[in-house]
């Protein structure tokens, strides 16, 4: 399967997909109008009419008989009723499903899909994350048996065009959702936290959230670029007595590291809810 020439369809047009079709665009990965964007309404399809995509309205089947690699992009609730609403149709020969949704584990998709796109037969599960909106993106992967080498180079390629991408065993990815999918909201809560702590110390709020987020940029990026453990950056800048050893004492009184695991782990057994009760 060539990038250069596909025809990629958005099941969903949302947060997500957004995410996915600007970066690739951005990325020079694929034009605009190789790319096709469905959702039940306008509301959400404006963006992708001034990007130049090509939009459907409540016209899922068009987008499985029209396109190469078709993203399932809705909400996890919501892919019983895409198959029920989608006609008897067949796709493209080599077609590849790529699905984001939390917690719709390859079986329910093939279970779903397979009587509905008479030849469809490659399905890959990935769990990817907002910041691929600005190229700085996480995102995992699984296939079903059916998808090939070329599949998985496929989807390398359109996620590396927005982030960083693995393959990981399925029976990782509902973890991987409580980590990197539902992990952008905990860092967006503790750069506000931050931010009015800096707030209340005096400083104004502008300032205060840019130097919590840039704070928190550049401490990722050291834990990136060095491959250090976390723990020995850490104490590097707890010198005896310090400013920072007080912060640090603060935090742990607070129990902030046994709230940061309870939140990937609650979000990880949702995920496994949702797997349970699709
Ligand atoms: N957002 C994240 O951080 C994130 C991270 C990882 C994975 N995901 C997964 O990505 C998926 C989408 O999440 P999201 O945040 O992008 O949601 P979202 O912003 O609400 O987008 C959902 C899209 O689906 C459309 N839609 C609703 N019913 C439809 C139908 N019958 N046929 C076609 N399209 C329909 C919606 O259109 P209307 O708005 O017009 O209803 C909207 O464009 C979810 O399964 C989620 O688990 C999200």
């Amino acid at each position: 399967m060539d990038l250069s020439s596909a025809k990629v369809g958005f099941i969903g047009a949302g947060n997500m997909a957004q995410a996915l079709g600007k970066g690739m665009i951005s990325a020079g990965l694929l034009q605009a109008n190789q790319i096709w964007a469905n959702a039940p309404d306008d509301g959400t399809l404006d963006v992708w009419k001034a990007w130049g995509c090509n939009v459907l309205i409540n016209d899922n089947t068009s987008v499985f008989e029209t396109c190469d690699i078709v993203v399932l992009a809705v909400k996890p609730n919501l892919f019983p009723v895409i198959v029920r609403e989608l006609k008897e149709c067949k796709g493209p020969d080599n077609q590849l499903v790529l699905s984001v949704m939390s917690g719709i584990t390859i079986a329910d998709i093939e279970k779903g899909l397979y009587s509905k796109v008479s030849n469809l037969k490659a399905i890959i599960r990935v769990m990817p994350n907002t910041p691929a909106l600005v190229s700085a993106g996480c995102a995992v992967y699984s296939l079903n048996e059916h998808a090939s080498c070329k599949h998985a180079d496929v989807t390398m390629k359109i996620f590396e065009s927005v982030g960083i991408c693995h393959q990981v065993p399925e029976s990782q990815l509902n973890a991987f959702t409580g980590l990197s999918g539902s992990g952008p909201a905990y860092v967006y809560m503790a750069i506000e936290a931050l931010s009015d702590g800096a707030v209340k110390m005096g400083i104004p709020r502008p300032l205060a959230t840019q130097f919590a987020a840039q704070m928190v940029y550049g401490s990722a990026k050291m834990v990136l670029d060095t491959k250090r453990h976390p723990g020995s950056l850490r104490d590097d800048v707890c010198s005896p007595g310090g400013t920072t050893i007080a912060g640090v004492h603060a935090l742990e009184k607070a129990g902030f590291r046994c709230a940061l695991m309870d939140a990937v782990e609650a979000a990880t057994l949702r995920a496994q809810e949702q797997s349970a009760h699709k």
